[in-house]
């Protein structure tokens, strides 16, 4: 069976919450295996990472980008980079910010460039914005319309209170598309 692992960083718990569902959405699907790794946890076993086939990557936007924790382990890839060693693999990325706009998009901009710079395949969200649909804009899926990749907007609070249901279910989806891409495509 393929294998994909869910690299994250997560100050405040928000995007360890999402990364959770987004990882819950590919082990629904019974078609790859899955680890769930922190920034810190992928850093450590940066050598052994080119055994998956595709890596979903997930970091909090914070002063409009990815984290430092996240950009630590993006510069440790740099290892990996001079090997090539995650060319033609599958990569795909999320970011959760606390406000609805928050300059995410800059954070998705940089997973993509990373993955080129990897020699990676970039899949996108790949989802409607729901609410085009008539899905009340709480509910949809894809209700902050990204196109790169996953969004999601935490409010300050638990992260288990702190999404709406049309960003915790835009997560499962994405982990499941991802799983289906790399079962099939890799
Ligand atoms: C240092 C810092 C910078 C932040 N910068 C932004 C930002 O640029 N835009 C935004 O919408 N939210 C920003 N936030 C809010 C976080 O994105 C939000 O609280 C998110 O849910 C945190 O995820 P986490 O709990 O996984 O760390 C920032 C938070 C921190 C701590």
């Amino acid at each position: 069976m393929k294998k994909i692992a869910v690299i994250y960083h997560s100050g405040y718990g928000h995007t360890a919450f999402f990364a959770n569902k987004v990882a819950e959405g590919a082990v629904a699907t019974k078609k790859v295996e899955v680890e769930v790794l922190t920034v810190e946890q992928a850093t450590a076993r940066m050598d052994t990472l080119s055994q998956f086939d595709g890596m979903i990557w997930g970091s909090p936007t914070y002063m409009g980008n990815v984290s430092g924790p996240f950009k630590t382990f993006m510069d440790a890839s740099g290892s990996v980079w001079m090997k090539q060693g995650w060319s033609g693999k599958w990569a795909a990325g999320f970011t959760v910010s606390g406000s609805p706009s928050g300059d995410k998009q800059s954070t998705l901009i940089s997973l993509t460039v990373l993955a080129a710079q990897h020699g990676m395949f970039w899949m996108p969200l790949m989802m409607t914005n729901e609410t085009y649909a008539g899905v009340k804009p709480d509910d949809a899926v894809n209700r902050l319309g990204s196109s790169l990749g996953a969004m999601a907007q935490a409010g300050q609070v638990a992260p288990e209170v702190a999404f709406a249901p049309g960003d915790l279910k835009t997560a499962t989806l994405f982990g499941a598309k991802f799983a289906e891409i790399v079962a099939t495509k890799s």
